[in-house]
């Protein structure tokens, strides 16, 4: 009999016919909107391999209604804090991901965000827009440049260097870096420097963070830690919103504690249209993209059926977030 395996959504074009080569039993939800939990919770049961999105929720209770027959859980994603790792390991169930194939969209993107939160490109498209461009003034719409600047990279990670690489090329001399281990190889060659959160929060004109969600880094972004940092400071976030302290950052720049952000992702997701952060002018939204290039998305589906198809067949998985 061939396993049964529940896909949460339709996967981009390569992925989705490598998937239906796969000899298994597929049920896929099919319409372009997350998987509603009751529904889940109706087709994994008895499965043996699931093959989810960073919008679905792996925890006990779904464990708990799939059974004994599970095998694997493969997320077409880098990050896996929606996914309850110890509950999933302890199930002796492998769990993969889908790390390095996004890590140049990721840094593109995060540095993107950085640049156009330093140039104040919100304000300027809505300057062009409401007709309140007149004409070249000298200190209108001025921003902060990259040139002799120092750059803080919370977690400097495969992401965390990529963005150090790019930002390197716009001028950025000194780079430093936080997080729960030195990475020596990265900082080498990077000219990276070791430091606590405090040290960059105070010392960077850029603060970018690239870490994941943990009990640890959940809201370290918090007032305390904005009135750290520059008066000049540049924030962004690519990695999670969880991270941040929402409310607090918020207040942060209205206050001018710091002098503007830029966000690939926010508390809850989507963003209420109405939310503080959009009608802040310093502030940059943009709607969770960092991985989102035709080439990464096909990358990473493929990926992600490689491991369900790997764990299915009682294989170790081509990247696995842990070994049992
Ligand atoms: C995107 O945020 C991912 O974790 O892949
Ligand atoms: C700007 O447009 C300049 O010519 O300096």
């Amino acid at each position: 009999m061939s396993p049964r395996v529940v896909v949460t959504r339709r996967l981009p074009p390569q992925a989705q016919a490598t998937l239906e080569k796969l000899d298994a039993e597929i049920y896929q939800w099919q319409e372009d909107s997350a998987i509603p939990r009751d529904v889940l919770l109706k087709e994994i049961k008895g499965a043996d391999g699931l093959l989810c999105l960073l919008t679905d929720k792996v925890d006990n209770e779904l464990l708990g209604v799939a059974g004994d027959n599970l095998k694997v859980i493969s997320t077409m994603s880098v990050g896996y804090d929606h996914v309850d790792v110890e509950a999933v390991k302890s199930k002796k169930v492998q769990l993969g991901y889908t790390p390095d194939v996004l890590t140049d969209a990721t840094a593109d993107l995060t540095a993107l965000l950085t640049l156009a939160a330093a140039r104040r490109i919100k304000e300027s498209i809505d300057a062009v827009r409401n007709g309140e461009w007149r004409e070249w003034r000298p200190e209108w719409l001025c921003g902060s440049q990259f040139t002799q600047k120092t750059l803080g990279v919370v977690g400097l990670g495969r992401i965390g260097e990529a963005v150090a690489h790019r930002l390197k090329a716009f001028g950025i001399t000194n780079v430093l870096y936080s997080g729960r281990s030195e990475k020596p190889k990265a900082a080498e060659k990077l000219q990276a420097k070791f430091v606590s959160l405090d040290d960059l929060l105070k010392q960077s004109d850029y603060v970018v963070v690239c870490c994941a969600l943990t009990k640890e880094t959940k809201e370290m972004f918090n007032y305390a830690a904005f009135e750290k940092m520059k008066r000049t400071a540049v924030f962004v976030n690519s990695a999670r919103g969880g991270i941040v302290q929402q409310d607090d950052l918020v207040r942060a720049l209205e206050d001018k504690l710091i002098a503007s952000a830029g966000l690939d992702v926010t508390t809850p997701e989507p963003l209420s249209p109405d939310s503080k952060l959009l009608q802040l002018p310093n502030c940059v939204v943009v709607p969770h993209i960092g991985s989102a290039t035709m080439e990464t998305r096909d990358e990473m589906g493929l990926m992600a059926v490689r491991n369900l198809e790997a764990g299915l067949f009682g294989k170790s998985l081509p990247t696995a977030v842990y070994q049992l």
